[in-house]
């Protein structure tokens, strides 16, 4: 189907929207809600979908605070500011439940326990550990203990009709190409119990090694942790009459418009490659100029998720497990380099205050020019820096820093590189069902979405909020750009001057 050329086949969005409809009198049970995406889906489900019964928030106290008070707090958060003012008796529709993932049956209490499984309409299980670094064992306790202990409960719940499972775009990299289907698992859960209690038996933890044989062609424990969850949500699914789905966003970005444009929850991740290179910290990078990257807006994403399952449950055969991919490299591609030259001229117009050259970025196409090119912008630099520093008697830092942006890439240096292409046509065939007012109200159309405009917001939300950098920083901003522009220009014109005079005498010596 041609984007561009969406129609509705229910032209009458009189009666407003369906999926809000839909949502009406629900009650859904929500893990992860405290995180990035989690954050998203409840604020637009108690902001769009009003007449909702309940949302279950499953939270565990953290940070010395109880869970009340953590959710007391995490409301006053600026992303459910147009939610106090729309709807400011939200509360109403919200029921904290405590639960930890990393313990047996999540430590529920029973009589949440009961309420539960005599409430809940649908599971959303959206919380992970998404570290790639995170210790082992606590990756596959919460990513896959946690699943098969939610899939627990799924079954006692008595009012269930579906089950919604978060995952990944990734959890089967290995494929180029990431179709909306199941994967076979890389193991069943008696290796994952064994690999937890080796991990947790010996002080250092289970080897890297070892790890490494396990997870075969799994890039890392994550990726291997969320295809292991995915395949009980497939077992349960054939077990029960409940309905089954498996939403694999790409990689979630700050929003597109809601619940404000830009906005960047706690999602660090892909925002501090951002930061480095806009600092000037950061100029080479291990990625093909041709590589299609993936992206999802945060509200997109999430808007994609609950369109969904209004589509699992509205019209897909209640058998099985449904799977619905996220993402921008099949639908609307965007190629690394027109990402950097977005992201340059945002830079160019908004410059970081503490930037300590000036930013661009060489894209190495291979592993060997990659080293030899970090070598000579990053390390090299950092050493001479270093050794100045040393003579005027200061504390030398910039090698410690550069050998750090070292570590920063190689985790993600695969997923720098990967070229994938994810499919997404049972996500884009759900616009087909739906009318103007769903299409208005859970906007996901990616035809439709801007990625200059993405990369724009993003770079606005990485200033402002990441870095904490006010308007009337800009101007001073604008002119250190400026001078750091000439000095870089500078240095590679004496560079280049030097190089032709080295290989001219070193021409003439021959003659
Ligand atoms: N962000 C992305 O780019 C991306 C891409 C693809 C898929 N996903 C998937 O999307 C989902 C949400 O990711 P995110 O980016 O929002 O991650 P996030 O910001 O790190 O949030 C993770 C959530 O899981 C909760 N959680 C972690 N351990 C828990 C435990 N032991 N018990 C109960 N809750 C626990 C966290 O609660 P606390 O606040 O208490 O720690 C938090 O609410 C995950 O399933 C992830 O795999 C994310």
């Amino acid at each position: 189907m041609d984007r561009e050329m969406w129609q509705p086949k229910d032209k009458t969005s009189n009666n407003g929207g369906q999926i809000r409809r839909f949502y009406a009198g629900k009650r859904i049970l929500l893990t992860g809600c405290t995180g990035f995406f989690g954050t998203g889906i409840v604020e637009k489900l108690l902001y769009t979908c009003t007449d909702i019964d309940k949302i279950y928030l499953m939270v565990r106290p953290k940070q010395n605070m109880t869970m009340d008070e953590r959710i007391n707090k995490y409301f006053e958060d600026t992303a459910f500011d147009r939610l106090r003012k729309t709807n400011p008796n939200f509360m109403k529709k919200v029921q904290p439940i405590y639960g930890d993932l990393l313990k047996e049956n999540m430590d529920i209490s029973l009589e949440d326990y009961q309420l539960l499984t005599k409430n809940v309409d649908i599971i959303i299980h959206n919380a992970a550990e998404v570290s790639f670094v995170a210790k082992v064992s606590n990756i596959l306790k919460i990513n896959v203990m946690g699943t098969k202990y939610m899939l627990d409960l799924a079954a006692k719940c008595s009012r269930l009709k579906a089950f919604i499972y978060v995952s990944t775009a990734y959890s089967h990299s290995y494929n180029k190409r990431i179709e909306e289907k199941l994967y076979a698992p890389p193991c069943d859960l008696k290796v994952v119990e064994d690999m937890i209690r080796s991990d947790e038996a010996t002080p250092n933890g289970i080897s890297e090694q070892s790890v490494r044989d396990i997870l075969g062609k799994w890039v890392n424990t994550y990726t291997f942790s969320k295809s292991i969850a995915e395949s009980l949500v497939d077992d349960f699914s054939r077990k029960t009459s409940v309905v089954c789905s498996i939403y694999r966003p790409s990689i979630v970005v700050a929003s597109y418009e809601e619940p404000i444009q830009g906005w960047i929850g706690n999602n660090k991740g892909p925002a501090l490659l951002h930061i480095l290179i806009g600092m000037g910290l950061l100029h080479v990078l291990p990625i093909n100029e041709d590589t299609v990257i993936d992206f999802v807006p945060v509200d997109v994403g999430v808007n994609a998720l609950l369109a969904s399952i209004w589509d699992l449950m509205s019209h897909k055969k209640p058998t099985g497990t449904h799977v619905y991919n996220c993402g921008s490299s099949v639908w609307k591609p965007v190629y690394i380099q027109t990402n950097y030259t977005l992201f340059f001229k945002v830079v160019e117009k908004y410059p970081f205050s503490k930037m300590v050259w000036y930013p661009f970025v060489i894209l190495a196409r291979n592993l060997y020019s990659f080293i030899l090119l970090h070598l000579l912008f990053h390390l090299i630099p950092a050493a001479l820096c270093d050794a100045v520093l040393y003579v005027i008697g200061k504390e030398t830092k910039a090698f410690k820093l550069a050998w750090k942006v070292t570590t920063f890439l190689s985790p993600i240096y695969y997923f720098c590189t990967g070229n994938w292409a994810v499919e997404v046509q049972n996500t884009q065939d759900i616009l087909t069902y739906m009318n103007p007012a769903d299409y208005k109200d859970f906007f996901f159309d990616f035809a439709r979405v801007g990625a200059d405009d993405v990369i724009y917001r993003y770079m606005h939300s990485v200033r402002s909020v990441l870095l904490n950098e006010k308007p009337e920083m800009l101007p001073a901003a604008k002119k250190r750009y400026k001078n750091l522009k000439i000095a870089h220009y500078t240095v590679c014109t004496v560079a280049v001057l030097f190089i032709v005079f080295f290989v001219y005498k070193s021409m003439c010596s021959y003659c």
